[in-house]
């Protein structure tokens, strides 16, 4: 604990333009970038990452400002944000970057210039025998956002190539996102294409919430995310923001920790009582680069070089079915150290692991008082206390993201250490010492130290006890239930690690996995309400994310289950009707989908499109655990 906690600042906008309806919308140009950070403490080699950062004239100010995690986009409700969104992987001669990590050829990825999948064909770009060289497919994905039409939403095959001097113009076009969307592009919401870039458009009209944003590109999202480029994207203000929650003893407006929510919100500021916390895990080599492993070796039960394998291309598969780092980073830094006083503060969580589920663990602060008020969709139902009645413990899947209100009052000046009790190994549910193993706790199982000392100033702030949080209007009644299955294969095309999947059940409760992974099986019609069963037929937690929606967790109920305790076809839900946790209340866009359980979650699909649902342990998204669906009729 070495490093001061960075605080992203707000990233900086480029101005304003009219949009439809007599509004104006925000608008940012924004690149990724590759750049080279101090991770590790001082002293410790440099590393290269990927950063998305302000697009600002070359080698200008601007350029400081591309940082892994990014700036935090700052939007108003109901006032939309445009974005031209940039693959500036490119180096200082204009010529493509290199993925910086391993790329896996023979899984179903973007594989550039497109139009072929790497299980049949060698990617174009290949030149090093053994490893792509190519250019990096990219494509964003501003996570949480509800309403966005499915051009701007970052569907994983809509990815697009650096607009680099070596690379020839039809190749930029094929198999990008202009491709999937270029007709239609002229477009609702003026979203645009250009070789290198996308603008796309986001109408904020959901409720105030923490939303990220990050790369999408299809069987690649894990290692193009493991470089970085990742962001909070905080909505502010509307019927269930900061300024809508009430202070029960006046009735009058709170007052949340942090100046952003200070009555009136006029500041945007979100650094000294308001903090995001972005956690991710990851592995180091002795130089300072980053590792993420390029063999299956990795994985127990490798067989890549079992006699007998082949695989399809002469490029070998080096998919590993989940990561788990052995260091922990927050907002960029391994185990920083973070000043706070003797108050109350609003910190915003958001698990950015691969594949890793934390249980923050609050319980080695003395004194510590620690409140949920929010997640992924916003404001909770009503505050939680997880110091009263969940052991100062909190489980965050990855991509979920919570909402605390942490007091400090009552603990002693000194150092302080938050926690992690989520497992090393995949999760399966349970508790931390009963069902699993806690993380290390000489690493993985510490997150960041709190510094505390005596406070300067009066906290103003509501004790969160007495928080009256916006009301959630529950949901129509849904139009119809969908029966959908979580499930693993051993991979058809080599002799590898079994893959999770996505399928549906047939009429008999018996999981179908449809192959051809263009099939869509999900279609509700433009403003329906639909109930989805996620029956989970695997041994481990999958989080489960759905574009374009919010949705309310209504329930779980066990399955009938084998000695291992994994679900048997076909699938029959027995036992009681289990209620969510309290942090699932209001509406979440990712939910723990356990073992040997269905779990149902409800939502309203308004916007007409074609999205995708997956899981978020980035690893199974890669491979197959990621379906389209379609809201409303195919496009023409
Ligand atoms: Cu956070 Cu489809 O992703
Ligand atoms: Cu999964």
């Amino acid at each position: 604990f070495v490093t001061p906690m960075l605080v992203p600042p707000v990233m900086p906008r480029t101005g304003t333009v009219p949009v439809a309806g007599g509004r104006a919308a925000d608008c940012y140009e924004i690149s990724v970038r590759q750049l080279r950070q101090q991770v590790l403490p001082a002293g410790w080699p440099r590393t290269t990452v990927w950063g998305y950062g302000p697009v600002g004239p070359p080698g200008g100010k601007d350029r400081m400002m591309h940082h892994a995690p990014a700036a935090t986009i700052e939007a108003r409700w109901r006032r939309p944000v445009r974005i031209t969104w940039v693959n500036d992987l490119v180096d200082a001669e204009g010529g493509y970057l290199p993925h910086l990590l391993p790329v896996d050829p023979t899984l179903h990825w973007a594989n550039p210039p497109g139009g072929r999948t790497g299980r049949d064909s060698r990617p174009s770009f290949a030149t090093t025998p053994g490893r792509y060289t190519g250019p990096v497919p990219m494509v964003t994905h501003l996570h949480g956002a509800v309403g966005v039409g499915d051009e701007s939403d970052g569907y994983a095959q809509a990815w697009y190539l650096p607009a680099a001097r070596n690379i020839p113009g039809d190749h930029a076009r094929e198999g990008s996102w202009h491709a999937f969307f270029g007709r239609k592009a002229a477009n609702r919401f003026g979203v645009s294409w250009s070789r290198g870039s996308a603008t796309f458009q986001y109408p904020n009209d959901q409720r105030a919430a923490t939303l990220w944003y990050h790369d999408h590109s299809l069987g690649m999202t894990r290692v193009n995310l493991y470089a970085g480029p990742v962001g909070f994207f905080l909505l502010r203000g509307g019927p269930h923001g900061d300024q809508a929650v009430v202070d029960r003893r006046t009735g009058d407006e709170a007052v949340l920790p942090g100046p952003a929510s200070a009555p009136g919100g006029r500041s945007a500021n979100q650094a000294g009582h308001e903090l995001v916390l972005v956690i991710q895990d990851r592995a180091f080599n002795e130089d300072g680069s980053l590792f993420y492993p390029d063999t299956r070796e990795f994985f127990d039960g490798a067989t890549a070089d079992a006699p007998g394998f082949v695989p399809d291309t002469d490029l070998p598969p080096i998919w590993n079915p989940e990561f788990f780092g052995n260091t922990i980073l927050v907002n960029g830094n391994t185990w920083p150290f973070r000043h706070v006083e003797q108050r109350r503060y609003r910190l915003r969580f958001l698990n950015g692991c691969q594949s890793r589920f934390l249980v923050l663990d609050f319980s080695r602060i003395p004194g510590v008082e620690v409140w949920d008020i929010g997640n992924d969709g916003g404001f909770l139902a009503a505050p939680v206390n997880l110091t009263a009645e969940h052991g100062n413990r909190l489980l965050m899947a990855p991509a979920e993201r919570a909402d605390l209100v942490v007091d400090f009052t009552e603990v002693p000046v000194g150092r302080w250490v938050l926690g992690n009790v989520g497992p090393d190994e995949p999760f399966g549910g349970g508790e931390p010492g009963t069902d699993f193993e806690a993380a290390d706790p000489a690493t993985t199982g510490r997150l960041l130290q709190f510094r505390v000392s005596r406070a300067a100033g009066r906290d103003r702030s509501t004790p969160p006890r007495f928080l009256e949080l916006p009301r959630v209007t529950p949901l129509a009644r849904a139009a119809r239930t969908r029966r959908l299955a979580l499930m693993e294969m051993m991979s058809q095309s080599w002799d590898g690690p079994a893959q999770a999947m996505l399928g549906i059940l047939d009429a008999d409760g018996v999981p179908v996995h449809r192959m051809e992974g263009e099939q869509v099986t999900e279609n509700p019609d433009a403003g329906d309400t639909e109930i989805w069963e996620l029956h989970n037929f695997t041994a481990d937690a999958h989080p489960i994310h759905v574009h374009a929606v919010t949705f309310e967790v209504l329930n779980r109920q066990a399955l009938v289950v084998d000695a291992d305790g994994e679900a048997v076809p076909p699938s029959r839900p027995v036992g009681d009707v289990l209620a969510p946790h309290p942090w699932e209340s209001g509406l979440k866009d990712t939910v723990v989908a356990y073992p040997g359980q269905v779990t149902r979650i409800r939502a309203t699909f308004s916007q007409p499109g074609q999205f995708v649902w997956h899981c978020h342990i980035l690893e199974h998204e890669d491979n197959e655990m990621m379906r389209p669906y379609r809201v409303g009729p195919a496009q023409p």
